[in-house]
């Protein structure tokens, strides 16, 4: 079969799409035949080497966690799933989504698929969605409360502008202006463009005390403080990458990843697939798997980036 490799650390324009050997599921795993894949920001991380101290990986490299496919293969002892089903995964710790075949555990990460979700809506929940909701929880918004959301044009930010609007908060979404109606259109009610203005003035501006919570997606360790200075007196920020453990005026800090999110990809699928959730994808067939990595690495696109197979 074919997957999306990197041979060593390197600039994404190394990756290459190769011949590997077919996974065959151990027990409690299944293998999935992928019908689509997504990318996100860890993949990149890890083939280019910026984590190689906090998460070191062997090489070949196979990129993707998130995929939604066709089971073909369950191996021993799997209760809940059958050769045949439909199935979105977030494949942790197996990583090789962006392949033709790849192998995930039964467990809460691993969920069926429900017909009225496309399988290309449904690669791009994973990893971005269990994330937002995590960010989201953290949050404890509540309505009438403002947020601002840094980093809300991409793939967890777009989930959770619109978590956090479902919640009755006012969100001010950061993004480019081409963006503005897209943000809106998920639920914001300010966007501010990172491009051309300081976020934090123009969200001062906007809340001239401060919002209630600061969700940042995009800075870490001591940048984090310039956009903690948005937060009201005592009030929080969250973020997805790291920094100090509290900040000026009494505003608190919640770290949150993907693993606070395990548990709600059911959920997250669901309202999907009932159109709660907006899922904006751009693809690229598996043809252009490389180009599609060069692509999220560099310039952006709005929500989620697909391959499919
Ligand atoms: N800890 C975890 O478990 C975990 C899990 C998932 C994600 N994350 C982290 O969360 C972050 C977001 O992930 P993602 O999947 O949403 O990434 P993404 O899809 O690449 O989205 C990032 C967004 O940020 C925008 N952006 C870039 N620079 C910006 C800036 N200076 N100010 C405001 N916005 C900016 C980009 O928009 P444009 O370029 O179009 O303007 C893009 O829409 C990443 O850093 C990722 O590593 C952590």
């Amino acid at each position: 079969m074919k997957a999306l490799i990197a041979s060593s650390y390197g600039p994404v324009d190394q990756l290459t799409v190769t011949d590997v050997t077919k996974p065959v599921p151990a027990a409690g795993q299944v293998l999935i035949k992928v019908r689509a894949a997504s990318l996100n920001a860890l993949d990149i991380r890890l083939t280019t080497g910026a984590f190689r101290e906090q998460m070191p990986v062997e090489h070949p490299f196979h990129l993707g966690l998130d995929a939604a496919g066709t089971v073909e293969v369950v191996g021993e002892g799997v209760s809940r799933f059958t050769a045949g089903d439909e199935v979105v995964a977030f494949t942790y710790p197996f990583f090789g989504t962006v392949a033709e075949y790849a192998l995930a555990g039964e467990g809460p990460n691993l969920v069926h698929r429900p017909k009225s979700l496309s399988p290309e809506a449904a690669a791009a929940l994973p990893q971005a969605a269990m994330t937002a909701a995590a960010a989201h929880d953290a949050a404890q918004l509540k309505s009438g409360q403002s947020a601002l959301v840094i980093g809300a044009s991409g793939g967890v930010g777009s989930f959770l502008v619109q978590l956090a609007h479902r919640s009755g908060a006012q969100v001010l979404a950061t993004g480019k202006p081409e963006d503005e109606a897209y943000l809106r259109r998920l639920g914001a009610v300010e966007t501010i463009d990172y491009t051309g203005k300081d976020v934090v003035e123009e969200a001062r501006r906007l809340r001239p005390d401060g919002v209630d919570v600061v969700i940042d997606l995009i800075n870490a360790g001591p940048g984090l403080a310039a956009t903690a200075a948005a937060a009201r007196n005592a009030g929080l920020l969250v973020s997805t990458l790291g920094g100090a453990p509290g900040f000026e005026r009494g505003v608190t800090v919640a770290y949150v990843g993907v693993d606070q999110g395990v548990g709600q990809l059911e959920d997250l699928v669901r309202r999907a697939a009932e159109g709660q959730l907006d899922v904006q994808v751009e693809t690229f067939p598996f043809s252009r798997a490389v180009e599609a990595a060069q692509r999220f690495a560099g310039s952006h696109s709005r929500g989620k980036l697909v391959i499919t197979f």
